[in-house]
């Protein structure tokens, strides 16, 4: 674990405009930064930034939270890599590996993957080097991949077993199985988180006859097959900066072109595409070009990723390589110049849809447009949803209306996110609670966890009362999401807390909300005729006016003093 101290500075030290402005284009409003949301897409921004609280908030799709939630959801970082992002930032050193979950496996993982590489540099690995010059693959362009081979003799439990790492451990990180190392003459390929940890392998048969061709580790807890992709991590600056992700389906399609400068490319793991894999890549890229084979298995992947793709929101188009060649094997026949020409010319998600689904028969023709226009009800962004319904019904000349009402009666243009966030009292003054946090002790004395009702609301309140230093962070582990996020705007939405306020929002909860909540109990114990209970709100309507008196009384007296 990262010392509780340190991690008290770096949040100190840091700040959110200068995080979030690495990513976003903020302007100032007020004593707000604002701009686009990175998290949905909007036209116009809804997305807050406040310095002096050090947290963010967008009123459009209710994310949230400080830095470092900035970069664990952003980057997609867990807590210690985003306090690792922050120390960096602010050159303070601190080592994070010790509060990894899966440390062990992590660790297990990189050894092998030094044992694989340097067995790739040896002469025990001659029969990788050749491979990978038959197929013209560079080394020295593709050192960030860190290639290695896994000899047919085997090694790695050796090699382990010297650095300390059990069989049992290599067991667990899928390396060995039932006592045999899992790789042998085989190409690896390291698969790396987004924080650059090598979370499984990929390994393809030397001898093409070899089944299966390519071997992936198994499962583990670190590894899940539909959750990464390969190639991101040393892509995704590129991706980020250029907006633009190219997609294709192997290991060596992507290595073969990468060492050509495309360099905004990823493919998933040995599986066609899931949805995960596409919320991800939305989260680095607005479009992406989808490069795939030109077979039939090839459309089939294209037209399924397509819809993944255009779920998450990013725009798609789609290049499709003559049949019987792949990325990898067009390059190489073709030169990289080809390949620029072949992706320029690559087509919007619509006219790839249209130009491979048969339409032979009317009945074929109203289902791709029905397909289509399903499509395009999924886009969120009001010019491109705007802009592709306008070419549907120009292509299929169909009334726009028409199609409108077929897209689940949806409005004309997709309105923006509303700017309001519905909040409780409870929540309201909840928020200024923790806005004006130095006033804790203030409010402790007026403030009982038993004048609140809302679970979420006086779970948290027993918690801000017991806590010494209390983070928003800290949050999303007392309530749950929904209240985290209306919070969240309520403490956006707050002006900085005075003494006064603080105290005048209390005043106002007790004697607005407490007491009404009182009278209607009141009135509802006498409608059903409980006399006992009744007089039992008279005196606890009495005590609350009492206590609002001695509230004033304090105050003005502390005031005075
Ligand atoms: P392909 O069969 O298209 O192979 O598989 P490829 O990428 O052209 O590979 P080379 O050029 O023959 O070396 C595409 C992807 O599907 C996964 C791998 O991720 C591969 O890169 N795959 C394929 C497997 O996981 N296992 C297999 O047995 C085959
Ligand atoms: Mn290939």
């Amino acid at each position: 674990m990262i010392e509780q101290e340190k991690i008290e500075e770096i949040k100190r030290q840091t700040d959110i405009v200068d995080v979030i402005g690495r990513y976003v284009q903020l302007k100032k409003l007020g004593k707000n930064y604002r701009g686009l949301c990175p998290f949905h897409s909007e036209k116009n921004p809804s997305f807050y930034v406040n310095p002096e609280k050090g947290i963010y908030y967008c009123f459009g799709c209710k994310k949230g939270g400080n830095a470092i939630n900035f970069l664990m959801e952003y980057e997609k970082l867990d807590f210690p890599d985003a306090i690792k992002r922050l120390a960096k930032n602010l050159g303070i050193e601190i080592d994070t590996t010790k509060g990894l979950r899966y440390k062990e496996l992590y660790e297990a993982n990189e050894l092998a993957c030094q044992f694989y590489a340097q067995c790739l540099s040896k002469d025990i690995g001659r029969r990788g080097q050749e491979y990978l010059t038959r197929r013209s693959i560079k080394l020295d362009k593709l050192q960030d991949f860190r290639l290695g081979y896994a000899p047919a003799s085997g090694g790695l439990t050796t090699f382990m077993r010297q650095k300390g790492v059990s069989p049992a451990r290599l067991q667990q990180a899928g390396l060995v199985s039932t006592n045999r190392e899992l790789f042998r003459d085989r190409l690896i390929f390291p698969i790396f988180n987004l924080s650059g940890r090598i979370i499984g392998f990929g390994g393809r048969g030397i001898d093409d006859y070899i089944q299966p061709k390519y071997l992936n580790s198994p499962e583990t807890p670190i590894f899940k097959k539909g959750e990464g992709l390969y190639g991101l991590y040393q892509s995704k600056e590129q991706i980020r900066s250029t907006g633009e992700v190219l997609l294709v389906e192997g290991y060596f399609d992507l290595l073969s072109i990468y060492q050509y400068g495309f360099d905004n490319i990823c493919a998933p793991l040995g599986t066609s595409l899931t949805e995960q894999q596409a919320l991800l890549l939305s989260r680095f890229a607005r479009k992406g070009i989808i490069l795939f084979d030109g077979d039939l298995s090839g459309i089939k992947a294209a037209l399924r990723a397509i819809g993944l793709l255009i779920d998450a929101q990013v725009d798609v188009f789609v290049t499709l390589l003559p049949e019987d060649s792949d990325p990898d094997t067009y390059i190489n026949a073709h030169g990289a110049d080809a390949l620029h020409e072949l992706i320029r010319g690559a087509v919007d998600f619509f006219h790839f849809y249209r130009g491979v689904v048969k339409t032979d028969t009317v009945a074929q023709e109203i289902s791709l447009i029905k397909d289509l226009i399903q499509i395009i009800g999924k886009i969120k962004d009001p010019i491109r949803y705007d802009r592709y319904l306008k070419h549907a019904a120009h292509v299929f000349d169909i009334p726009v209306d028409t199609i409108q009402r077929e897209i689940d009666g949806r409005p004309k243009a997709p309105k923006q996110p509303v700017q309001t966030t519905r909040i409780s009292q409870e929540e309201e003054l909840m928020a200024m609670v923790l806005n004006g946090h130095e006033h804790i002790a203030l409010v402790k004395k007026y403030l009982k966890p038993g004048d609140l009702v809302e679970d979420g609301i006086k779970r948290l309140y027993k918690k801000l009362l017991k806590a010494e230093n209390f983070d928003i962070t800290d949050l999303s582990e007392i309530v749950d999401e929904a209240l985290r996020e209306r919070l969240l705007a309520g403490i956006m939405r707050g002006e900085p807390v005075s003494r006064d306020g603080i105290l005048g929002a209390i005043k106002k909860y007790k004697g607005q909300v407490m007491e009404q909540r009182l009278i209607k109990k009141q009135n509802e114990a006498y409608k059903r005729g409980d006399e006992a209970a009744g007089e039992q709100y008279s005196k606890e309507l009495l005590a609350l006016k009492r206590e609002l008196l001695n509230i004033n009384a304090e105050e003005t007296a502390g005031e005075e003093e």
